[in-house]
């Protein structure tokens, strides 16, 4: 089922989608729902990929939240894409002591690897590369992650080439 209100466009969220938001709202006391709303931005990743703007009107409808309150919670984590990313989105830490570890050159090894700009995604839709805010593991620089899950550390640029052409052998287009 498609959703929408007289005040939007219709959305895409089923009403299999709400109730699963339905599940999430009833962990939280009922003047609390908008506790959910990362856990909703979650599931709408997960069903689509990427959190759409339409999809972030839904969200604060179904929490009686501001729009702008959930596009700020957006926005505000690297996990949550924005627009569509590729198979494997790859995230360089690139704050200031990861630069001093050379956080940078392993995004521009990266970005010339890949034939990338950082936030591009390749033409055959694998790899979308980006930079990160802190991932906590500072001491491991150069670090990034891969999928908001797997750590790496210590990316060296032979161990990216390792990294990338593994990844492209698996998907066979090594
Ligand atoms: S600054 Fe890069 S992990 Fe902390």
């Amino acid at each position: 089922m498609i959703t929408s209100t007289p005040s939007s466009p219709v959305t895409a969220l089923s009403a299999a989608t709400l109730a699963r938001f339905d599940r999430e709202v009833a962990k939280y006391p009922s003047d609390q729902k908008q506790s959910a709303v990362m856990a909703c931005l979650a599931i709408v990743q997960q069903e689509q990929g990427h959190v759409s703007h339409e999809a972030e009107a839904a969200i604060a409808r179904h929490l009686d939240m501001a729009p702008i309150a959930v596009h700020e919670v957006t926005t505000f984590y690297n996990m949550y894409n924005q627009q569509a990313v590729g198979k494997y989105k790859l995230n360089v830490c690139t704050n200031l002591p990861c630069q001093l570890r050379d956080g940078g050159k392993a995004l521009a090894h990266l970005e010339h690897k890949l034939g990338v700009s950082m936030g591009q995604t390749t033409a055959d839709g694998l790899f979308t590369l980006q930079q990160s805010e802190c991932l906590g593991a500072c001491a491991d620089s150069p670090v990034m992650l891969v999928n908001d899950r797997h750590m790496c550390s210590f990316m060296s640029n032979d161990k990216l080439d390792a990294l990338i052409d593994g990844l492209k052998a698996a998907e066979g287009k090594a």
